[in-house]
Order: structure tokens, then C-alpha cells, then sequence
């Protein structure tokens, strides 16, 4: 895929490798003055007479929701496709043929699909930028952004980190793109929480070490918790997996207050949602959660910031 080489304008965003540090500086500038611009209530006119298609080939919130507001708020508009069960996709149509289709309607299409490599194999057919957000076990890069934005705000900074990524991080596409991205900072130390099951795939961990990403991989939260500036905590992808695979894993790896409470003062506990069964609520309350109070709203930053970075000049 290009690389971005500080020119977002009209080109697919499918990889957190297509991004440098400087390219990621320009999203949180704008991102930034999104967020002031909306917390005193500015009004937004950047995509006006724009159209996003959202399609959605797997269940989405967040991401479907925080795509569909970044564009409303910045004044364009958006063809929702959630559930393709409604659509011609039922009827044998090719990712291929509906891309082209979409692509006659809208500015852009942002798509979530099962398959690793969707997105770009959609961007190679797209006579419009192709969005990932999320292509089946391969990555997520808005939702790494958002994760880095939101270090970036309650830590002040994106260089020596210790952060501690934990559950399913084979099948789990955030902690790919979310690795991929911190390896292009200083003093990066990862921890990998995992089974040995799903442990995070081998090329992302030989690309991470090369670029000087310290790694330890350990087998329970409980000795590392309270050295951590980031718990990045996800779900166990049961929908990618056989039912044996996720029994004997689902349980492994469960975040709670009492356990919360043994971090750092100044930490932050991440996950991007949705929670199952890895994380009871009591945590949700700790001062250092930052899911609800955070993440979320900063993936509309972010978005917003994407978007106009790719349709507008
Ligand atoms: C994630 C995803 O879809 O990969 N959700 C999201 O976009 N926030 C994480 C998950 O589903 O576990």
C-alpha cells in the first residue's frame, strides 16, 4: 500500500504501515482541534457535499457509530450498510462488484470484513479511498490510532512505555495494528499476556523487534501489574476460533478491581471494546479506566481527522 509521506489526500488507509511518526502527528493535530472545536460547540463544514459508505461485513459499534458521527459532524453524509444479510451480497455478489458499486455513490468507503487482507484487495478495485476498520484477524489501524491518541492525551506522551497487551493476541486485530504503531517510538517495552493458544503472530513480533520494541512474554497479569503505564486488555475472538479453542481460553486472563487498584497512580487500563468476560465492571470505576470516559470519544476524533485528512484538500 503507498505510504501517507505526509500527504493523506484521496489514498486508502489499510495499514498502520503505511503511517510514519510525522504522518501520525498530523492526524492528532487535527483530531485535537476537533475536540476543542466540538467541546465549545463549533459546528463543522469540512465534508459538506461528501459521502462516506459505511460497509459493514461484521457486527460493529463503536467503530460503525464513531465513523457514522465523525462524518455527520463534519457535515457530510453516509450510506449505512450494516447487516449485508439485506443486501446483494446474499445473493452471491462479489467484495469486488460491490466496492465498484459503493464507490459510484460515495467520496469513500469505510469497510469492515472477515477476511485478513479485505481491505486491500478493495483498495486495489476502489476508484475511492478504501478505509479499513477491520479486516477479519488482520487489523484495525483507526482503532490503533484512537488507542495511541488516547495514550498520547492521559499520559502526555508516546515514548517510554511499558505496556502490558493481554488476552487473545492472535485472532485479536487491534493489538496488531496497536503494536505495529508503538514500535515507531523510543523505549517501547511490550508485555505479552496470552496462551500459548494465540500468542501474537510472528511477523508483527520479528518487525516490532527490529525496530527496538523490547518484548517479555508472560503468563499472568498479577507479577507485571503494578510496573505498567498501559493495561491494554481485549476479548477472546470466539467467533474466530472452534468452541474447544475458546473454552479452554475464554477465562484465562481476568482483569478486576482489587487488581486494578495494584497499578501505578499515574496508569491507564484500555481495552477497546466490547468487554465479555475478561474484565468485571468494578474496574470501570477505577480512576485509571479509560475505555468509556476516553477511547470512545477519541475514536470520533479520529475518525474525523482521518476522514478529512483523505476527502478534503
Ligand atoms: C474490536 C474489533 O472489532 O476488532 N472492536 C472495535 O472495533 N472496537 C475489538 C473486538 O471486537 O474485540
Amino acid at each position: 500500500m503507498k505510504k501517507i509521506n505526509g500527504n493523506f489526500y484521496q489514498k486508502s488507509i489499510v495499514s498502520i504501515d503505511q503511517f510514519d511518526a510525522h504522518d501520525i502527528e498530523k492526524v492528532f493535530d487535527v483530531a485535537d482541534s476537533y475536540k476543542k472545536g466540538l467541546e465549545k460547540g463549533t459546528v463543522f463544514h469540512d465534508l459538506e457535499g461528501k459521502l462516506l459508505t459505511a460497509l459493514f461485513y461484521e457486527p460493529s459499534s463503536r467503530t460503525f457509530g464513531s465513523f457514522t458521527a465523525a462524518t455527520q459532524r463534519l457535515g457530510g453524509g453516509i450510506i449505512p450498510i450494516q447487516g449485508v444479510q439485506f443486501s446483494s451480497v446474499v445473493k452471491g455478489e462479489t467484495l469486488e462488484d460491490t466496492i465498484r458499486v459503493f464507490a459510484s455513490y460515495s467520496d469513500a468507503i469505510a469497510l469492515r470484513h472477515p477476511e485478513e487482507g479485505a481491505s486491500k484487495h478493495a483498495a486495489e478495485v476502489s476508484p475511492v479511498p478504501i478505509i479499513n476498520a477491520g479486516d477479519g484477524v488482520g487489523e484495525h489501524p483507526t482503532q490503533a490510532l484512537l488507542d495511541l491518541y488516547t495514550i498520547k492525551e492521559r499520559l502526555g506522551r508516546t515514548e517510554h512505555l511499558s505496556i502490558a497487551m493481554v488476552g487473545d493476541l492472535k485472532y485479536g486485530r487491534t493489538v496488531h495494528s496497536l503494536s505495529k504503531l508503538l514500535s515507531l517510538y523510543k523505549n517501547i517495552v511490550m508485555y505479552f499476556v496470552c496462551p500459548k493458544t494465540s500468542q501474537m503472530p510472528q511477523d508483527i513480533v520479528n518487525l516490532i523487534k527490529k525496530r527496538g520494541v523490547k518484548i517479555e512474554i508472560v503468563s499472568s497479569i498479577q507479577p507485571i501489574i503494578d510496573k505498567m503505564d498501559v493495561l491494554y486488555m481485549t476479548r477472546v475472538q470466539k467467533e474466530r476460533m472452534d468452541k474447544k479453542l475458546y473454552e479452554s481460553i475464554k477465562d484465562l486472563f481476568i482483569l478486576n478491581g482489587r487488581m486494578a487498584g495494584r497499578m501505578k497512580k499515574k496508569s491507564i487500563i484500555m481495552h477497546p471494546l466490547p468487554r465479555i468476560h475478561e474484565m468485571t465492571t468494578d474496574v470501570d470505576s477505577n480512576p485509571r479506566a479509560v475505555y468509556f470516559t476516553h477511547e470512545v470519544k477519541n475514536g470520533m476524533y479520529v475518525r474525523m481527522a482521518l476522514l478529512k485528512l483523505v476527502l478534503a484538500k
